[in-house]
């Protein structure tokens, strides 16, 4: 015989006909259920090509990152196919550097090298050019300089010579990451003019001023000789600037619109996704690569685990595609049934 209390507790737990714990108790049922599906399909993978031979060069704030020379590239690649990943983004790391970033639109600069051998060692796969000054200009900044200004329009003219020196090389998808006004529409026009029409432009549309670009920088040999990069990337507290800007890029020709970085930006990749009818990337920068390489290997996380559940909120979020430095590890926990 239970006390009143106990009895209406009971009736309470009878009429409770709402349980989702129904839906969580086996793996089969989670799986069936899952809202989030993922594929290997939508992974891209950045790498660095530099100059020089024989080179495999670990970088020292990614680590199991590496440069690579064209004639090792290969390597890399493989692993990449096999493991399922078929879309690379190229960043290069030239051997001089000037005023105009000439490196990044000669016939001869390093992606358009990198380009032309995987084009031809890996026809199978997919290969995206990242279009940026800052690894080829001396004072690192991502446009021309007037004084200690970044010229806008002057960039410009030097942007549509990168673009459709890449295509020329065999570039799949061009990306620019510069955050110029009107970039899209200048990058677009210079290709359909040279036959490009069908080149699509993935716009690094809400590029934010982020310290989680510190290790790229290191890798790449791109942080900015003076100043910052707040007057053309975005300040971080601005979440309706962010569609202004993807707005804009769509206008303008944009095939795909990009969020970076990722993680801690989950917000406006739901707001982009729902404001556009666009693919979404979204890109999960060197930082929080970094930051779970090295928290992992001190023992506090699993690397594993974390990475999944990254890649994961970034899709739930409404992200259609992920560029990721796990691209190969996450392709291989797709395939073990560990997220998908
Ligand atoms: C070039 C560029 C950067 C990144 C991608 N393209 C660096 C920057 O803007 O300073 C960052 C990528 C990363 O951190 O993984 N502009």
């Amino acid at each position: 015989m239970g006390s009143l209390r106990d009895d209406i507790t009971e009736k309470e737990v009878q009429v409770m006909i709402q349980r989702p714990r129904r839906l969580r108790s086996s793996s089969q049922i989670r799986n069936m259920v899952r809202e989030t599906r993922i594929s290997p399909d939508s992974l891209i993978y950045p790498m660095f090509v530099a100059e020089g031979e024989n080179i495999k060069e670990e970088i020292k704030s990614m680590p199991g990152q590496y440069r690579y020379s064209i004639d090792r590239m290969d390597e890399c690649l493989d692993e990449l196919e096999n493991a399922g990943v078929h879309a690379v983004m190229f960043f290069g790391i030239p051997d001089h550097k000037d005023e105009t970033g000439s490196g990044a639109y000669d016939h001869n600069g390093i992606v358009q090298k990198a380009l032309r051998h995987a084009k031809e060692t890996h026809p199978c796969m997919y290969f995206v050019a990242d279009l940026c000054m800052c690894e080829y200009t001396s004072h690192g900044h991502c446009g021309i300089l007037n004084g200690t200004e970044v010229d806008n329009d002057a960039t410009l003219t030097y942007l549509q010579k990168i673009a459709v020196a890449q295509a020329e090389a065999g570039a799949d998808m061009i990306a620019p990451s510069d955050m110029m006004d009107g970039r899209v529409a200048a990058i677009r026009e210079a290709l359909d003019a040279h036959g490009y029409t069908n080149v699509p432009i993935m716009a690094y549309s809400a590029k934010f001023a982020s310290s989680f670009y510190g290790p790229f920088r290191d890798a790449a040999d791109s942080a900015p000789g003076f100043g910052d990069r707040k007057s053309y990337q975005m300040d971080f507290h601005n979440r309706r600037e962010a569609l202004k800007e993807v707005l804009l890029d769509v206008e303008e020709g944009a095939d795909i619109v990009m969020v970076k970085p990722a993680a801690c930006y989950g917000d406006l990749i739901r707001e982009v996704k729902d404001a556009t009818n666009v693919p979404v990337a979204a890109y999960s920068v060197s930082g929080e690569y970094s930051m779970v390489k090295t928290t992992a290997a001190a023992g506090y996380i699993d690397e594993e685990r974390i990475m999944c559940e990254m890649a994961v909120c970034a899709y739930r979020a409404g992200a259609d595609i992920y560029i990721t430095y796990f691209a190969k590890e996450l392709a291989e926990c797709m395939r073990k049934g560990l997220i998908g």
